[in-house]
């Protein structure tokens, strides 16, 4: 398959410049003006328009079997939506049950995804530790290209990993060149808070928000980068919603340490007013944790996004409709907690981001893709425009506007968070490996097409930290 991409303007995380494309067997083959055409070539007419890296959701929750029901978006769904919106990979996350094999739960997820129509890889969830996991930890590093661990410090009694699971974890990580991440919230707290409320008569959505207080994710996240601090690893903190863990984050990265920090659209863009909609059917499409916050955590979040304390942005595309919301009607503790996302990520970011003047065009590609391609080193095979990466593209027209409905969206969802949104900047093209498979509203989406990526440990990254660990070693006192 080839095709070029003519007429428009490249726009990368690095710079911004007037030149064609050409993708040849799934790879950028040139890159400059005026380029020939290849005989039997697609030509795609980019004029007025910009080329940018194709997006990269680093967390989506695909099919997830989660709080007693299976999240409605598969990955076929998922990767489609994801691609209407100029979305081309995304990192989905394995979660294992406690006592549960994680390579066999890798392989589980490996198989779901067999289906997607765009690239995707693996985070690796630990949510319980013995011999067998610190070894598959091993394996699916060296040789299944994993390069990232998560672990949720929220959802007692199902998938919480408690002090003892994130140390052990951790080290390991930091062994096998592999990045840690935590879902930042005390869960113990969550759960003292979602008994007394529920005692005290409240089981509506509004209770929600009130059993996840931004000092929850503020403690939890402050816990997780002081032991990465004392263990010597990286962190990177996935959907920060509190300027309690933003402000962690930015003490932590002022003494040194090497962390990271993922911001969501609806984070950024939505208040938590909507838990208190008078609908519980709206209350409850909300519910998902960390929760939405108020507008001073939100302008937080965007002054973090824009200052360089947080690095990525995502979704949690985590999907679930009314039937499912209503397991928890009297009791907001159960409602299934998540939302979706993955379709509009962009278009949201580039109209409440560049539209604002918050971002450059250029920190927009960073934020929607070339930073998660660092930071889980896939750079710059994904997140670049360059000779011999993947032809993972969008062609954005930044004067094509719309309004965001669940009626129009392609995602398998009865609920969209961002209902009723104008947006302006939207995906006329995207290219996934120098396929189209979305052209001026004609999705084209392949089942199946979608590759895993292997995403290879750090050395360099980590050479440094064994440097600095053998530098500051302890040396026992002689004594006679
Ligand atoms: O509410 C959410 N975020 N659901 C998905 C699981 C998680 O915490 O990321
Ligand atoms: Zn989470
Ligand atoms: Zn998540």
């Amino acid at each position: 398959m080839t095709s070029l991409i003519r007429g428009g303007t490249i726009v990368t995380a690095e710079q911004t410049f007037r030149a064609d494309v050409l993708c040849v067997g799934g790879k950028i083959a040139a890159i400059g003006p005026d380029l020939e055409a290849p005989a039997g070539a697609e030509i795609i007419d980019a004029g007025g328009q910009y080329v940018m890296p194709g997006g990269i959701d680093p967390h989506t929750h695909m099919q997830l079997p989660f709080m007693g029901t299976v999240a409605s978006e598969d990955f076929y769904t998922g990767t489609a939506a994801a691609l209407a919106g100029g979305t081309t990979s995304i990192i989905d996350f394995v979660i294992p049950d406690p006592q549960q094999s994680i390579m066999e739960a890798y392989k589980t997820w490996r198989g779901w995804a067999e289906k997607s129509a765009a690239d995707y890889g693996f985070h690796v969830a630990i949510t319980w530790w013995d011999d067998s996991v610190h070894k598959d930890m091993g394996d699916l590093v060296r040789h299944e290209g994993v390069n990232s661990f998560k672990h949720f410090m929220a959802y007692k009694g199902a998938i919480m990993a408690d002090d003892e699971v994130l140390y052990n974890s951790f080290s390991r990580s930091l062994e096998l060149g592999a990045m840690p991440t935590v879902h930042a919230e005390n869960g113990e707290l969550v759960f003292q808070l979602q008994k007394k409320l529920l005692e005290e008569g409240i089981t509506g959505p509004e209770g929600h928000p009130l059993s996840r207080p931004p000092a929850a994710e503020g403690e939890a996240a402050n816990r997780a980068l002081r032991l990465a601090e004392v263990i010597g690893v990286p962190l990177y903190i996935v959907h920060v919603s509190a300027s309690d863990a933003l402000d962690e984050i930015k003490r932590a990265r002022a003494a040194g340490q090497r962390v990271y920090g993922e911001v969501l659209a609806g984070h950024l863009t939505i208040d938590d007013s909507v838990y208190r909609n008078p609908d519980w059917d709206v209350a409850a499409a909300h519910v998902m944790s960390p929760p939405f916050r108020s507008p001073e955590h939100q302008a937080a979040l965007w002054k973090g996004l824009q200052g360089g304390a947080l690095h990525t942005t995502a979704t949690d595309h985590c999907c679930f409709c009314a039937d499912q919301k209503a397991m928890g009607k009297d009791n907001f503790a159960q409602i299934p907690n998540g939302t979706a996302g993955v379709e509009d990520r962009m278009s949201v970011l580039w109209t409440h981001g560049v539209g604002t003047g918050r971002l450059t065009m250029n920190e927009f590609v960073a934020v929607t893709s070339a930073n998660a391609a660092k930071i889980f080193n896939i750079y710059p095979q994904k997140g670049s425009i360059s000779v011999g990466a993947d032809a993972d593209l969008v062609i954005w027209d930044p004067e094509a506007s719309k309004t965001i409905s669940v009626k129009t969206h392609h995602q398998n969802v009865d609920y969209n968070i961002f209902e009723g949104m104008e947006v302006t900047g939207l995906a006329t093209h995207t290219l996934s490996r120098g396929a189209l498979a979305y052209k001026d509203g004609d999705l084209r989406a392949i089942k199946g097409a979608g590759q895993y990526v292997k995403r290879p440990a750090y050395p360099a990254a980590f050479e440094a930290l064994a440097r600095k660990a053998a530098h500051n070693k302890p040396t026992p006192v002689k004594r006679d």
